[in-house]
């Protein structure tokens, strides 16, 4: 089961569902479903045609089969007391994620493992809601947009969780072709911890007035093999979202200060609008 028809949720529903493990989509709304549903058919078509080029009968069989593996649900209780393995892929909002937890531990099965998908909030934090019991069937599973072309996932352990679930995690992982790494229950795990700081230094670059955007993405594309550059990457990744991690080390002050310190330009973007990609604007503009 897969909490949340959004962009990660979907994309980890399709992976699983690739890979053949019978998963079920929960949202709130048939509205968030069938987003989450018509983000799937695009992926998958992508996928298909590549995999079968020259043969759309195969590539029509293709999708079928993977969407024949995926339901949709608006009631997450009820999916729950069936499933083996629940994501978390909802709001970065510890209150509502733990409030759904602290729910799904009541009806799911004692042997179902819980993860949260959770970029930037401490995975242990969240878990405090459930059962002691279910804490040792806790962990953090962080996939990377886009999920379908990403290989790496972060498989987070807590202190609580055992290390028969966390072998099961890793086992998962690689099942839906991804590679899983191990880390600890830290903020930004590896690959936010590090791309973070560097993409608000590509900002202060900005700030100082260095180099324009353009020219910041095409150095790092250029000189360091980056697949996009920082400030294409921000807005790819939803200002929203960096200025809510950044806002949150910095409360926290468990990150080095200077790393995270507030951002003028970012919090401008944010405060107009200017989200990145999914808003059509944001360091740059993108047509619809
Ligand atoms: N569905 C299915 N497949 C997709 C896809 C999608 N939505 N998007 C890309 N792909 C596949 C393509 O089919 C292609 O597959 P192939 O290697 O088998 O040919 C491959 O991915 C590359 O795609 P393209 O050739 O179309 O385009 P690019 O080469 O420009 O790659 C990209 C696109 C994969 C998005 C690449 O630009 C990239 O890797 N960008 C960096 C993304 C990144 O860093 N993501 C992490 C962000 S941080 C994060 O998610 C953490 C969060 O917690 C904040």
């Amino acid at each position: 089961m897969v909490l949340g028809g959004g962009l990660m949720g979907s994309g980890i529903v399709q992976v699983a569902a690739q890979a053949g493990y019978k998963v079920t989509m929960v949202d709130t709304s048939d509205a968030a479903l069938d987003n989450g549903r018509s983000i799937i058919q695009k992926s998958l078509s992508r996928v298909a045609r590549k995999k079968f080029a020259d043969d759309e009968t195969a590539q029509k069989s293709f999708v079928e089969k993977v969407f024949s593996n995926i339901s949709t649900s608006t009631n997450a209780d009820q999916t729950a007391s069936g499933s083996d393995l629940v994501v978390e892929a909802i709001v970065e909002n510890i209150d509502i994620k733990q409030k759904v937890f602290g729910a799904l531990d009541k009806v799911a099965p004692k042997h179902s493992i819980f993860c949260s998908n959770t970029s930037s909030l401490p995975v242990t934090k969240i878990a405090e809601i459930v059962s002691a019991d279910r804490k040792t069937r806790f962990a953090g599973l962080h996939f990377f947009n886009p999920v379908p072309a990403m290989k790496l996932v972060e498989v987070v352990r807590t202190d609580a969780v055992s290390d028969e679930v966390f072998d099961a995690l890793f086992e998962f992982t690689a099942k839906v072709g991804k590679t899983p790494v191990a880390c600890k229950d830290t903020p930004g795990f590896i690959v936010n911890r590090l791309l973070v700081p560097y993409m608000m230094e590509a900002f202060r670059i900005l700030e100082r007035g260095e180099a324009s955007a353009k020219d910041v993405d095409t150095a790092m594309k250029l000189g360091a093999g980056m697949p996009m550059g920082p400030i294409e990457l921000a807005d790819f990744v939803g200002l929203d979202t960096m200025k809510f991690i950044v806002d949150g080390w910095q409360k926290e002050g468990i990150v080095e200060p200077a790393l995270v310190k507030p951002c003028t330009i970012l919090n401008d973007l944010v405060s107009q609008g200017r989200l990145g990609r999914k808003t059509g604007q944001g360091f740059f503009e993108y047509k619809k």
